[in-house]
Parts: C-alpha cells; structure tokens; sequence
C-alpha cells in the first residue's frame, strides 16, 4: 500500500519535535517535510535527531519509503 504523509509519516512527528524545529521547518507540513525531505532523513539515519532519542531503524526506512513513492500527502 502506498505510504501518505497525514496516515504515515506526520503522526511519526511529536509536538516537540515541531516545536523544536520550527525556526527551520515544520514537521506537520508536507511540504516543509518535502523540501527537506534529504536532510531530514539523513539526521534520522545518523541518530543525531530528536536530540532526546534516536528513531529505531525501521521508523527512517519508512519515511525512506515515503519519499522514494514521490512523497504523497
Ligand atoms: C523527528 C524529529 C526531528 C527532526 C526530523 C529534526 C531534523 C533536523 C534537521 C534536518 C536539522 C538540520 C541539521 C543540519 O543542518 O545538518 C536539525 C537541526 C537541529 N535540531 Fe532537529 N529535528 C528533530 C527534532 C529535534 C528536537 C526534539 C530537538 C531538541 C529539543 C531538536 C533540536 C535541533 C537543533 C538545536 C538543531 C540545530 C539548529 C541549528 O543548527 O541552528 N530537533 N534538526
């Protein structure tokens, strides 16, 4: 099934985390989240965000996903 940002990849994203980053980006915008879809992911993949815990691999694999299916809102 194919993978959409409001059923898949933005519930993935706390109130912290998008407070955290708003200065930069909003992680409840899809849009937001395309444009850096790359530096986000590689920040997950490297467990360097959240600042408070790295994401279990297969939660970076699933936004993987989501942007090599073109990134669906
Ligand atoms: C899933 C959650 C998060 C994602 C995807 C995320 C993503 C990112 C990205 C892509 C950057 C830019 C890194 C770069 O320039 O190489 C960044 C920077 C940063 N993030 Fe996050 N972040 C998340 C959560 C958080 C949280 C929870 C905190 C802290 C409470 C935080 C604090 C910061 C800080 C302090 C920076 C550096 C800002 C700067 O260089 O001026 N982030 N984050």
């Amino acid at each position: 099934m194919e993978l959409s940002f409001a059923a898949d990849i933005r519930p993935l994203f706390r109130d912290r985390d998008r407070n955290a980053m708003l200065g930069m980006f909003d992680l409840w915008s899809v849009d937001d989240v395309r444009e850096h879809a790359e530096s986000i992911h590689a920040v997950l993949a490297r467990g360097a965000m959240p600042c408070d815990g790295a994401w279990p691999p297969e939660r970076t694999a699933l936004l993987r996903r989501w942007i090599d299916g073109g990134a669906q809102a």
